[in-house]
């Protein structure tokens, strides 16, 4: 076990009380549901700073009396204290983490270690960088916002900064209008009320909008344009300024996993996680140079983003979101570039890109050239929708599409794919599975999201059922899965989750001796249908007191370490 959630990050600090908790002192403690990690080394495989995604919050495995995802009319039991509480256990955590007789440990007192949270001032660049569209009564040049959230998985660059993605984001936003059982909002405009019509805002799954005016859209109707992207963040600098890199587009970016092009342009792939959403790519204009690291921070700021057209006949067609193309242009409502980035996905509607079943983690294994795109599930596919690259009406158990770019070139404008697996029992005909026949009967998985590819080429895949794991009655958890060979496509279980956590963030170290791995939401999802317990999981009365047993802590999500036994690299 290496951070829990409240585990101090500097030194001095008590053990943490869950029944005492404040926003200053979660801001210098590890905040909650911890999902992306990437390592950056400080001394090769020994020494390294850790970054770490906190998605989002738990209030009713947080604080005691809160019921899960309350009513949405009010959420009656939240208050502004509880709302900073919340706010401060998002974001990033950057720590230091160092091995010592074997055993991983946090560097308290480490000058990187940091917190980013919904508050940090960041900047912006990119198309939409000081657009109207971005401008708020709080920041009238739309360059300068104030934090990230709801950060799921992210990426690594080449040239060692962090990228958290932002994907829920509409989640956070409320309106009075519709409380309770009011009218949607009005007086929007047309551009932007399109734009929160496809975007799903505001979701009003959060009660911060109630007490914090930019959240509510009723008082800042541009606030939610100034989330929804992949955040740049160099941990070696502490006091560095994220940057939002409008470039690679707006929606729920699952994560942002990059790779050198052949001839130097650095190409990242991008998921948006929502059912019959799209796999995007962004090629950068400049080419990355190792010796110049600065140069290098500004590779994200101009390219093109393309989005993805899976044809049946096996190729893939990558689809620039380009301004003055055909469709978008002014008669459809797109007056410049900045309009394409903030409304992706209604480009991406004109230009006919393939929806897919909830595209989760797009992971270039580096190893072989391919990418490898994690379909969660759908279970709104109807039979009438499918595709070759969608192939499952009902599709409650995903997908892993292999896309294979010509000539290993990953800004070519057609690659081919391929479906590499299709999961769920095998044994259970009508789940419509294809795995390799080897698989044995505890090696399958359903909902693959995170991914990561080891140093032999091995395919890592983290799964999240999230409420629906009764529908398999097994945790989530990683599995190791060859990708070439005559071994394609045969998964095999390393680790499983306590009942109601997904796997994140399988992260190994540059030897391949060390794997982290991020258990968020333990004690969260589907209790009520763990036979024996049966009722909401709850502070008081959680399914279960993971990782410490205690009688008075309650579920913490945490970051864990793996190594084998005896040392060597895993896999
Ligand atoms: Fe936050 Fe797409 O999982
Ligand atoms: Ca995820
Ligand atoms: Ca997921």
């Amino acid at each position: 076990m290496l951070l829990r959630w409240g585990d101090p990050l500097s030194p001095g600090l008590p053990e943490f009380n869950p029944d005492a908790q404040s926003p200053a002192d979660q801001l210098k403690r590890f905040g909650y549901n911890n999902d992306y990690i990437a390592y950056f080394p400080l001394d090769g495989s020994a020494r390294g700073l850790l970054c770490v995604n906190h998605e989002y919050t738990n209030e009713e495995l947080m604080f005691p009396g809160l019921k899960k995802r309350q009513d949405k009319s009010g959420f009656g039991d939240m208050t502004p204290e509880l709302v900073d509480i919340e706010m401060a256990a998002h974001g990033v955590t950057i720590v230091e983490v160092a091995r010592a007789r074997g055993r991983w440990h946090p560097v308290l007192d480490s000058p990187y270690n940091r917190r980013i949270s919904p508050s940090t001032p960041m900047t912006v660049d990119g198309p939409a960088a000081g657009d109207r569209r971005l401008k708020t009564s709080d920041d009238r040049s739309g360059l300068r916002i104030l934090g990230t959230l709801n950060n799921c998985a992210g990426g690594k660059t080449p040239w060692g900064t962090y990228l958290a993605a932002e994907e829920n984001f509409h989640g956070y936003f409320w309106t009075n209008q519709c409380v309770p059982g009011g009218a949607p909002p009005t007086g929007l405009g047309g551009v932007q009320s399109a734009s929160y019509k496809r975007y799903g805002i505001p979701g009003l799954w959060q009660a911060w909008g109630k007490f914090i005016d930019r959240f509510n859209v009723d008082k800042e109707p541009n606030e939610p344009n100034r989330f929804g992207w992949i955040v740049e963040i160099d941990p070696l600098d502490p006091d560095s300024v994220p940057v939002k890199h409008t470039a690679l587009g707006r929606f729920c970016h699952e994560g942002a996993e990059c790779i050198v092009n052949t001839d130097g342009r650095v190409v990242v792939y991008c998921g948006d996680d929502g059912r019959g959403e799209y796999v995007y790519r962004f090629v950068s204009e400049g080419r990355y140079d190792p010796a110049d690291r600065k140069a290098n921070m500004t590779l994200l700021s101009a390219g093109t983003l393309s989005v993805a057209r899976f044809d049946d006949d096996g190729t893939v067609q990558w689809l620039p979101l380009e301004f003055g193309r055909p469709w978008l242009t002014s008669d459809f409502d797109f007056y410049s570039q900045a309009d394409v980035a903030i409304d992706a996905r209604l480009a991406a509607d004109l230009l006919g890109a393939t929806r897919m079943d909830r595209p989760e983690d797009v992971q270039p294994n580096t190893v072989t050239g391919k990418v490898y795109v994690m379909l969660t599930n759908n279970t709104k596919r109807k039979e009438a929708d499918i595709d070759k690259a969608n192939p499952r009406p009902d599709n409650a158990f995903g997908h892993i599409i292999e896309m294979t770019p010509s000539d290993g070139d990953h800004a070519a404008e057609t690659f081919t794919w391929d479906m590499l697996v299709k999961c769920g029992d095998p044994d259970i005909a009508d789940v419509g599975a294809m795995w390799n026949p080897e698989t044995s009967k505890d090696g399958w998985f359903a909902c693959p999201d995170n991914a990561a590819v080891d140093k032999d080429g091995r395919l890592w895949i983290a799964t999240d059922q999230g409420d629906s794991w009764p529908r398999t009655g097994r945790a989530d958890g990683l599995f190791a899965m060859e990708t070439e060979g005559a071994s394609r496509g045969t998964p095999k279980l390393f680790f499983r989750v306590p009942i109601g956590a997904e796997l994140c963030g399988p992260c190994f170290t540059p030897d391949g001796e060390t794997m982290f791995v991020a258990v968020q939401h333990p004690g969260a999802d589907g209790a009520e249908a763990l036979i024996g317990f049966g009722r909401p999981s709850t502070f008081k009365d959680p399914v279960t007191r993971w990782p410490d047993f205690e009688p008075d802590m309650p579920p913490r999500p945490s970051v864990m370490v793996i190594t084998k036994d005896g040392g060597g690299k895993i896999g």
